[in-house]
């Protein structure tokens, strides 16, 4: 509320608040360390897990910085922004979402002290600004380059950021499995290197143990061959891809057709099983021998394929189509009639496998070699999630090095070093070298080169970047202003539940 000539001037609506300087600054420091505090007992290898129980009552346990802060339900806005941090730490280099929150954190906690020395909210930005560019300075000037061919540093950068996941004796496998995957995926653009994770794609499932989880080359689709008679394995296959129902609709008929007499009804049947029969004929003229449908398949129509030796499955993901799409070189068809023998898609071998207690059809050999999966192994349903995540952080590191070709020591050693060169600090470091960081297991100050702790330049730059900026964004807020919160709906009158 203002005062011009005595008269109170309203521009807010009723209800709304507000909260201003110091209170302000206060209120976003300590949330915003709240949710640094929480997911701190996380970090690194010793990193405890985290227990979610969430309003339906499904639990999540996980030592995954990301994934703690993406199932808080945090209602904080200056909290929300540190929880956004660590989203796009994961989203832009895959890992290190756990060190950009925990650095944003102590950030604010520096600041909060300089703020009551007095030290204004801007000259505390600026100083936090000028560190940052000169920690990624220092951060690149000490990193060392790392050949792409180099699979046992890659390995270990891998393996690195799956320390404490719970993988236990796995971890060199996955390690071994991400390495492999991303090396099928990297492909050379100009001077540079990409890889795109999404291209491999993560397919779970539970039973036998996580050391069974591999690398499949190709494409898996988790359904099974529709029709008992069909073959179940088709080598040199031939693929359509159809968005494109092989069924009658049943409501179309039933407001067209009246059916008063038996023979009506045997005429009408007749015409439907033509025109499956023609729409088989078309797939199969046109030389497929595999039919991947994204919609139904009528029983008329997978008993003509079945007799006509063709492979097919019905309901298959959008995103697994599209997957198909890329890896066969096949073309979507979404109409019959259009169909050519160039729209169909090309693979080594098609085959139905016994995957647990499922069976997936397995695409194998597709004609872009850039098509790869990992079929994710572990004996209960939590655990292949909490290995998918870990094995996500691999992929991701290992990306990241293809990406930017450098390391540096994980194990608090870089920290340290940037520290240490940023203010004359860490007495301890100084005396044992560059790469001198925490042995977690023994306590031990040691080379975390030598003992193989290897992270990428990339995952520590972006998340100084990202810790400083959102330190500064909360520092330089004064003044909260809130909207009204809208009153409780009465019982029985809410939002339908999603
Ligand atoms: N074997 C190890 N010894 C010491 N530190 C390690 C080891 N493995 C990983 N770390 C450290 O753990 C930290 C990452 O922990 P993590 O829980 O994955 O958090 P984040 O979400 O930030 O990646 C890094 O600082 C890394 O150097
Ligand atoms: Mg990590």
């Amino acid at each position: 509320m203002s005062y011009l000539a005595n008269q109170p001037i309203l521009i807010l609506k009723e209800g709304s608040s507000r909260n201003r300087g110091k209170d302000a600054q206060r209120g976003n420091i300590s949330a915003a360390r709240i949710v640094s505090e929480v997911v701190k007992t996380t970090l690194g290898p010793r990193g405890m897990d985290k227990m979610m129980v969430d309003s339906l009552g499904d639990v999540t346990i996980t030592s995954d910085g990301a994934t703690v802060l993406d199932e808080l339900d945090v209602q904080h806005p200056a909290a929300k922004m540190l929880v956004e941090v660590a989203k796009t730490q994961d989203d832009e280099v895959g890992d290190g979402t756990t060190t950009s929150v925990v650095l944003a954190g102590e950030l604010l906690k520096r600041a909060e002290l300089l703020l009551d020395q007095g030290v204004h909210p801007t000259v505390i930005n600026a100083g936090y600004k000028k560190a940052g560019e000169k920690a990624k300075e220092i951060l690149n000037e000490i990193s060392k380059p790392v050949d792409l061919k180099d699979t046992e540093t890659l390995k270990k950068v891998a393996m690195t950021a799956m320390h404490g996941k719970s993988l236990g004796g796995a971890t060199e496998h996955f390690a071994k499995i991400a390495v492999e995957a991303v090396n099928r995926v990297v492909e050379k653009r100009g001077d540079s290197f990409v890889a795109d994770i999404d291209n491999i794609q993560l397919v779970k499932k539970e039973g036998k143990s996580l050391l069974d989880t591999e690398l499949v080359n190709g494409v898996i689709i988790d359904k099974e061959v529709v029709h008992p008679g069909m073959p179940k394995r088709m080598e040199k296959a031939r693929i359509a891809l159809l968005d494109t129902a092989l069924e009658i609709e049943k409501t179309e008929f039933s407001a067209e057709i009246k059916i008063s007499n038996p023979q009506q009804m045997q005429s009408f049947l007749d015409e439907e099983t033509k025109l499956m029969k023609d729409m088989v004929d078309k797939i199969a003229e046109a030389g497929a021998s595999v039919v991947l449908c994204q919609k139904g398949i009528d029983e008329i129509a997978q008993s003509f394929m079945a007799k006509q030796g063709i492979l097919a499955a019905r309901r298959i993901k959008k995103s697994d189509i599209e997957k198909l799409s890329r890896a066969t070189g096949g073309r979507i068809i979404t109409n019959l009639e259009d169909m050519k023998a160039s729209d169909l898609g090309g693979a080594g071998l098609v085959e139905e496998r016994k995957i647990g207690d499922d069976k997936m059809i397995f695409v194998e050999d597709a004609k872009d070699p850039k098509s790869v999966s990992i079929l994710i192994r572990a004996g209960l349903e939590r655990m292949v999630d909490e290995a998918e995540r870990s094995l996500k952080d691999a992929l991701s590191v290992v990306i990241d090095v293809v990406k930017k070709n450098k390391i540096v020591a994980g194990g608090g050693a870089v920290e340290t070093e940037l520290a240490k060169r940023i203010r004359d600090y860490g007495a301890a470091h100084e005396t044992k070298g560059l790469w001198s960081g925490i042995n977690v297991y023994t306590g031990e100050i040691t080379d975390m080169m030598k003992e193989g702790v290897l992270e990428p330049v990339k995952v520590k730059e972006h998340a100084i970047s990202s810790a400083v900026e959102v330190a500064s964004m909360i520092l330089r807020i004064d003044d909260i202003i809130a909207a009204a919160k809208p009153p409780p709906m009465p019982k029985g009158q809410g939002p339908p539940p999603e």
